[in-house]
């Protein structure tokens, strides 16, 4: 595997890939690669001639300066996962390379944000999204006309990144399931923050979301009485500091929660335990154990 130290550098080999009528299958982290992220790059590696990995951890999504301080940082082992699950080049690079001459300030405002920026994240992340749309844009050039890989477990940000390559054109974006542990919890980079206690404790957000899932399948419909039974689930752990937990249509993103019956329901929470947020969903209907 290559890895390049350099965004143009990573942008000449993408463009010579094409040349030679290869596809090429990106899949864009922060690093700290856990089986979620090798579980996008496998079904890549299966579905396009040359993956492509970027390792970026973008100071313009972080919203507490603690949470990118502590943003666990794992290069060497990357490299090596990323070499063994078939990864053709990995590349990464500094700010001022993807934002030249910007201070962060300016790098965030401007595109126009995506619609789907709105409620949720927006509401309790100020500015998480927004950061997420500028550097995803900046990775989207980077690599160029690609099937671009987003696990599900950041719902919201595969509509915003959804809604930026159909601006943009040329990027195919696949979102692929959540990869869970054995007892449920979402696989996340910042799981390895969580000392044993609060490990029990994270599986919590899952429970939740299969309580509403157990809800839905008798027929309930409405939106406030699956929250109700999500937040009533959240509420048993006093170490939980639940910051939403809603139902949305996953088809129809709105800020505030649909007053109507739903016929499709995505269930979304984030809840933090001591210094680390956690977010978890899943589409209502799929879960089965
Ligand atoms: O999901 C992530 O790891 C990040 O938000 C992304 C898409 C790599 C942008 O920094």
């Amino acid at each position: 595997m290559e890895f390049l130290n350099s965004p143009s550098k990573a942008h000449d080999k993408c463009t010579e890939v094409r040349k030679n009528r290869m596809t090429i299958g990106y899949v864009p982290t922060m690093g700290a690669l856990h089986d979620g992220h090798l579980s996008l790059v496998e079904r890549s590696v299966d579905e396009n001639d040359f993956t492509v990995v970027s390792i970026f951890v973008n100071p313009l999504q972080f919203n507490r300066p603690e949470d990118l301080e502590t943003y666990p940082v794992s290069i060497n082992s990357d490299k090596k996962l990323l070499e063994a699950a078939g990864c053709d080049m990995a590349y990464s690079g500094e700010f001022a390379d993807f934002f030249p001459g910007l201070a962060m300030e300016d790098a965030i405002k401007t595109e126009l944000p995506c619609k789907a920026i709105l409620g949720l994240e927006a509401a309790h992340r100020p500015g998480h999204l927004e950061g997420v749309q500028a550097i995803v844009q900046k990775l989207f050039e980077v690599v160029g006309d690609c099937r671009a890989y987003f696990g599900e477990k950041d719902f919201q940000q595969t509509l915003v990144v959804k809604e930026l390559a159909a601006r943009i054109g040329g990027v195919d974006v696949i979102v692929c399931p959540t990869i869970r542990e054995k007892d449920g919890l979402a696989m996340s980079s910042r799981n390895t923050r969580l000392n044993t206690g609060q490990r029990d404790t994270a599986t919590t957000l899952y429970r939740a979301l299969f309580a509403a899932n157990q809800l839905w399948t008798t027929g309930v419909r409405d939106a406030k009485t699956l929250e109700l039974i999500m937040r009533n689930e959240i509420m048993k752990e006093a170490d939980l500091q639940l910051e939403y937990a809603a139902i949305r249509d996953p088809f129809n993103w709105t800020a505030e929660t649909p007053t109507s019956p739903v016929d499709q329901a995505q269930a979304l929470i984030a809840a933090n335990l001591g210094t680390v947020r956690l977010i978890d969903n899943c589409r209502l209907g799929t879960l089965t154990s």
